[in-house]
């Protein structure tokens, strides 16, 4: 049983598809067609909805790509689409609607239930921050909106709405909610399955110990993170699994800790804890994650979805294998450590017995004379995949590369170090023209495919490029701080 919160009142689910998206469950059982689909691959953002968290700390809104989340993400949460914004009583349209409909925010209206989410959770964010939608930045509006496509507006008039939205009398939907009857104690235990239809069912554990039960148990299970994978193969590959185990609830799996030498990162941490928890440690890491998918992907995509999944074209793979890291294995087996250079073994196969999942990612800090560099080539800045991925780690005193490790993604079938590049490199004076005689080899470690992001030649041209790229971001940073 899931129960959630929409139109005011809470919704209690018993009998669902338990692999049911939250887009399918809206439109086809509760006829909410003011919910879209485009894609139904996380790409468009025609579905996007504003979900809120309840938690110690107050209530988090954020969006999501409904057509590509379980219908289980709602338990205990509360959910706002387009038709169920305006607060009766209060203002027939919520203010972004007003402002979308003052400023021609929309003339095909296909996007606009879903640029009226993302621009709802900017503002319902903007107001629990004590900010100041007054001063909302274009970047501020960009981030939210770099999940929905638009193909007829050319954003202006989208723009000019966001930006009015302090001009509107406010209207905070957190007070509305407050007074509500509110979450309720979790309900079933994480042990019991929440949706179960058909013999095939969903878990959702609180507690690792749990989860490893459910693995001895159900060892086919797919193990369901953010889903930003996994939806797609239910949405274009009609996969049906019989059990799924979504990970969300266990705290364990979550956030960011500082050790003496180390920054360990919980598996289940989304890219937009990510780009607030690595400012510090690794603010190139925190830049490169901005340019990931999009507000609505990042919110529930993972990092340990990201590498487990072992694609290829994964954007955090790469910066991983750069840097000393370890992944943090536990399963019905028990925990053990591994290198993550030894995870990925050949195309999306990996280390991973059955029955274990990664817990958390161990990566070393960076000393003083050590800097990290992400570059991801891609032709679309936001809500694209890489064309090319490199990261470098180099240590060095300003003029000798002391040492250095190169990964890339794109280039081959796994995210891979660029070994004979790196020896061309090592010991070697901090110069362009290092860097352009170490191109050559790049081909020694690479033999990269042609494919609808972009040719093998462009990919061995870029990547030497990036080389010369290295060598002039460094010298044109006179201050021992990374750059992306
Ligand atoms: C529109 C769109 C844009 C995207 N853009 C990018 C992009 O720019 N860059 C990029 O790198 N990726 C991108 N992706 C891919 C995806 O968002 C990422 O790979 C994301 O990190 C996957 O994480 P997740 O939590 O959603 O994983 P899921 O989909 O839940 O899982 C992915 C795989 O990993 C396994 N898994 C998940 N967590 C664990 C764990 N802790 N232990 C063991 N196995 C686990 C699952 O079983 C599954 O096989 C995009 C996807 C979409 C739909
Ligand atoms: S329908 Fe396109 S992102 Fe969901
Ligand atoms: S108004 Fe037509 S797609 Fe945006």
């Amino acid at each position: 049983m899931i129960r959630f919160f929409l139109n005011s009142e809470w919704v209690t689910v018993t009998d669902a598809d338990p692999s049911c998206t939250i887009l399918s469950f809206l439109r086809t059982e509760m006829m909410q067609n003011s919910v879209k689909e485009g894609c139904a691959a996380g790409d468009c953002g025609a579905c996007t909805l504003m979900v809120a968290e309840a938690s110690e700390k107050g209530l988090t809104f954020y969006t999501i790509n409904s057509c590509i989340a379980l219908l289980g993400h709602l338990h205990n949460r509360y959910l706002f689409t387009a038709s169920s914004l305006g607060v009766p009583g209060l203002n027939e349209l919520h203010p972004v609607q007003q402002a979308m409909v003052d400023f021609h925010g929309a003339q095909c209206g296909f996007c606009t239930p879903g640029v009226v989410m993302s621009l709802a959770a900017l503002y319902q964010q903007t107001l629990q921050q004590g900010g100041s939608l007054s001063a909302l930045t274009d970047e501020d509006i960009h981030q939210a909106l770099s999940g929905n496509l638009c193909r007829c507006t050319g954003y202006t008039p989208i723009l000019r709405a966001a930006k009015a939205l302090d001009s509107y009398p406010q209207q905070n939907l957190a007070a509305a909610l407050e007074a509500t009857e509110g979450v309720q104690e979790w309900q079933p235990s994480g042990a019991e399955s929440i949706l179960e239809q058909g013999g095939r069912r969903l878990f959702q554990p609180q507690s690792c110990s749990e989860l490893h039960h459910l693995l001895a148990a159900y060892p086919d299970a797919w193990l369901w993170a953010g889903g930003t994978d996994l939806g797609l193969e239910l949405t274009q590959r009609f996969k049906a699994p019989d059990t799924i185990i979504q990970l969300e609830r266990i705290a364990e799996l979550q956030g960011i800790s500082e050790q003496e030498e180390d920054i360990v990162i919980g598996a289940m941490t989304s890219y937009t804890s990510l780009e607030h928890g690595l400012a510090n440690p690794f603010p190139s890491i925190a830049r490169l994650v901005h340019r990931i998918a999009s507000r609505q992907i990042r919110n529930l995509g993972t990092l340990g979805g990201n590498i487990a999944n072992a694609s290829p074209i994964g954007d955090m793979p790469p910066v991983f294998l750069s840097l000393s890291t370890t992944l943090l294995l536990d399963g019905v087996d028990g925990p053990r450590e591994l290198p993550l250079q030894d995870f990925f073994i050949n195309y999306k196969q990996t280390a991973l017995k059955q029955g274990e999942y990664i817990a958390a990612v161990k990566v070393k800090k960076l000393a003083a004379d050590e800097r990290l560099f992400c570059w991801k080539i891609s032709k679309r800045s936001d809500d694209d995949i890489s064309a090319l991925m490199m990261a470098i780690w180099l240590k060095t005193d300003g003029t000798t590369i002391n040492d250095i490790r190169i990964a890339c993604g794109g280039m081959a079938a796994i995210p891979k170090r660029a070994l004979h590049t790196e020896n061309a490199l090592r010991h070697q004076p901090l110069t362009l023209d290092s860097a352009r005689n170490a191109a050559s080899a790049i081909s020694k470690d690479f033999k990269p495919m042609s494919d609808v992001r972009a040719t093998a030649e462009y990919r061995l041209q870029v990547a030497g490029n990036l080389l010369q790229k290295l060598v002039i971001e460094y010298q044109a940073s006179d201050k021992a701080e990374d750059v992306a």
